[in-house]
């Protein structure tokens, strides 16, 4: 095998993003990300309307990321896409354009976890990124998951903690919709909680056992917090919103580190990366930092562009796959949920 000509074509079309990206032997050559704005009006996702925007976008985005690239399809070593978790229709898009590529390139599929993919996001070749060394343990969050994953290997994942209900991409985004922030609120909230007090009103953190999660009790005592608010002062939101901004994304950003804790203690191991799309989060990433010095630990802050939804993560997972010879045949199907 050409083993220094590895060039992978990632496609992702889990949620509401349209992505694809090249990769030349683990580097970015492009990574092209078109958002589908038709949700914003809606306040959330609306898998059909996605599903259909996925299937307009997906030749355009692909095309533009192989001119982008300086390549031709025909210069790809294999087609690396998306398998779940996802929404089905959706997902349906990227896994059947990958097949028909593949087929008629006559190169290899390569099924990516997407969830694993947000974790390999960090072996993407960056000049001042360094890589974590396995075993390390990874907090993935993002809308629909919140996981605690103890990496052993590329392909070697074990949850050990998820939440139970709401993910920490859905508290930040219910959240600003109780504030009447549009969606996503996650880096609303996150722009008007650099301003605000973090402690201006404390909300209380779930109890929950072990390396488990809970958002949905916060998101409830918030809406209860401001109705309350509100019915004395109708202009309480818009007169604190950084404040309010700020001390919810304390409380998250508490909730987090207090497992996070736990889990190092748990498991011995001190090298920590954070996953998804809520490691954006400026205060997130800052806490992280502080981490290093304050309790030794050794911590990986993905580049910003690999934290939400994109395919350079996607390519980087087929990678690895390709080097391993891990090739997907052609009967492989599309799945909506599937575990590590
Ligand atoms: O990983 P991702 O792009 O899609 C999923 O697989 O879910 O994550 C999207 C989530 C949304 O809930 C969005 O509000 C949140 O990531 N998010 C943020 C920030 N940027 C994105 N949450 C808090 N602060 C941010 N800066
Ligand atoms: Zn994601």
């Amino acid at each position: 095998m050409a083993s220094q000509n590895i060039y992978i074509l990632g496609i992702e079309s889990s949620c509401d993003d349209t992505a694809a990206a090249v990769l030349h032997n683990g580097k970015i050559l492009s990574n092209v990300v078109a958002t589908q704005e038709i949700h914003q009006k809606y306040g959330g996702v609306v898998p059909e309307l996605a599903s259909r925007a996925h299937q307009q976008n997906i030749v355009p985005v692909i095309h533009e990321a192989l001119s982008r690239a300086g390549i031709t399809k025909n210069d790809l070593s294999a087609v690396a896409f998306t398998r779940g978790p996802g929404l089905m229709g959706s997902l349906l898009v990227g896994t059947s354009f990958a097949k028909s590529l593949s087929m008629g390139l006559n190169i290899p599929l390569l099924d990516v976890n997407h969830m694993q993919a947000h974790i390999l996001a960090h072996f993407i070749e960056e000049k001042e990124f360094q890589k974590p060394e396995f075993p390390f343990l990874a907090l993935t969050i993002s809308g629909g998951h919140t996981q605690i994953v103890k990496v052993s290997d590329y392909f070697k994942m074990e949850v050990i903690g998820e939440t139970l209900d709401d993910a920490v991409g859905e508290a930040f985004d219910k959240s600003a919709k109780i504030l009447g922030l549009p969606y996503p609120g996650g880096p609303l909230v996150d722009k008007y909680a650099q301003k605000g007090n973090p402690e201006a009103f404390p909300f209380p953190k779930p109890k929950v056992d072990g390396l488990n999660f809970s958002f949905s009790g916060l998101k409830t005592s918030i809406l209860y917090f401001i109705q309350k608010q509100i019915k004395e002062d109708p202009k309480f939101i818009e007169e604190n919103i950084e404040d309010i901004c700020a001390s919810i994304q304390h409380t998250i950003i508490g909730i987090l580190m207090d497992k996070l804790k736990k889990a190092v203690k748990q498991t011995g191991i001190r090298q920590i990366a954070i996953a998804g799309g809520v490691s954006a989060n400026s205060g997130i990433r800052q806490t992280l930092k502080e981490a290093e010095a304050k309790y030794r630990w050794k911590t990986y802050i993905p580049k910003f562009e690999y934290t939400t939804d994109n395919a350079a993560m996607i390519a980087i997972a087929g990678h690895y796959k390709f080097i391993s010879e891990d090739f997907a045949d052609m009967g492989i199907t599309a799945k909506a949920r599937i575990k590590f």
